[in-house]
């Protein structure tokens, strides 16, 4: 038996890994069509939270892969996988799953270290490698050095987890005098600076100069013009809300990417998808 538990998963995390399985299929399928003779396989899948790479459907009480082990069902493949979990437990299931596979690399740890310090420099742009990269936190586990790494290096294209629920419950309190400074500089530390505080933050709204708390789109659409602005993604779309089973948002879903066609692609799968969650949400 393993020693961990396998996540139990809503409707709108299924959502989530069809979304990125449909991404990887399209974005691998491009990939190597254009890599021919001496760069050929030179696209890689990188999973920074990868979980145990099978959960438990919730709606179903069946077993349901993870985004690791869908991506390794893409045909064609891709020429290396790059899976991290800190989970002990996850981290040996993962590998687990994976023995008979060379092309599988897991690692067990913080995915922050290891992506800034092995996996990402693995892609520069002269080398022609390039990307696809999954950051699928719970909440705000992630250092933003690894978003801005993934943006400069223009060879990524991303999706990523912006957790709002844990942002909520625990920074962006309308009173933000009485926020904890440790959960303040978890925010601060996956946002990348302190400008949050005046993304999220309004006195426009009432003529006492009080502090209002701003809505989760428009702190989003603070953090997607960073993505662009300070990471230099080329392109962001404007994210998916994922929603808990009492119709809560928990997340929004970035996709950021260096190339147009990556951007279109990725825009047409989620308003597949967004207008699927509008009946079952
Ligand atoms: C939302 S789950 C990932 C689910 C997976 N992407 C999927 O869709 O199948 C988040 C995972 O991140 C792991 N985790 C939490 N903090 C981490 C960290 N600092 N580095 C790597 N993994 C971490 C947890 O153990 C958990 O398995």
């Amino acid at each position: 038996m393993p020693d961990f538990r396998f996540d139990e998963i809503g409707y709108w995390s299924e959502v989530k890994l069809a979304i990125i399985k449909e991404y990887a299929h399209a974005y691998s399928t491009i990939m190597a069509a254009a890599e021919r003779g001496p760069l050929r396989n030179r696209h890689i899948y990188i999973d920074g939270f990868a979980g145990a790479g099978i959960h438990i459907s919730k709606n179903t009480r069946e077993f349901v892969s993870g985004s690791p082990l869908n991506a390794l069902l893409v045909e064609p493949p891709f020429s290396e996988y790059h899976l991290i979990d800190l989970n002990k437990g996850k981290a040996a299931n993962l590998r687990e799953l994976t023995r008979d596979r060379p092309d599988v690399h897991v690692y067990e740890g913080d995915c922050n270290p290891i992506l800034l310090d092995r996996i990402l420099p693995k892609v520069q742009f002269s080398t022609y490698r390039r990307a696809l990269c999954i950051l699928d936190p719970y909440g705000l586990h992630l250092d933003w050095k690894v978003i801005e790494k993934a943006g400069k290096l223009e060879t990524v294209d991303m999706f990523l987890n912006f957790p709002v629920m844990d942002m909520n419950m625990n920074v962006l309190w309308r009173n933000p005098d009485a926020v904890d400074a440790g959960q303040a500089r978890r925010l601060t530390r996956f946002w990348g600076d302190e400008s949050w505080r005046q993304a999220a933050y309004t006195t426009d709204s009432n003529l006492f100069g009080f502090e209002e708390k701003v809505d989760n789109a428009a702190v989003a659409e603070a953090f997607r013009k960073r993505l662009i602005e300070v990471a230099g993604f080329k392109n962001v779309l404007s994210p998916m809300p994922m929603r808990n089973d009492q119709g809560g948002i928990v997340y929004l879903l970035f996709f950021a990417s260096a190339k147009n066609t990556a951007n279109k692609i990725a825009n047409d799968i989620f308003r597949k998808y967004g207008s699927r969650g509008e009946t079952n949400g």
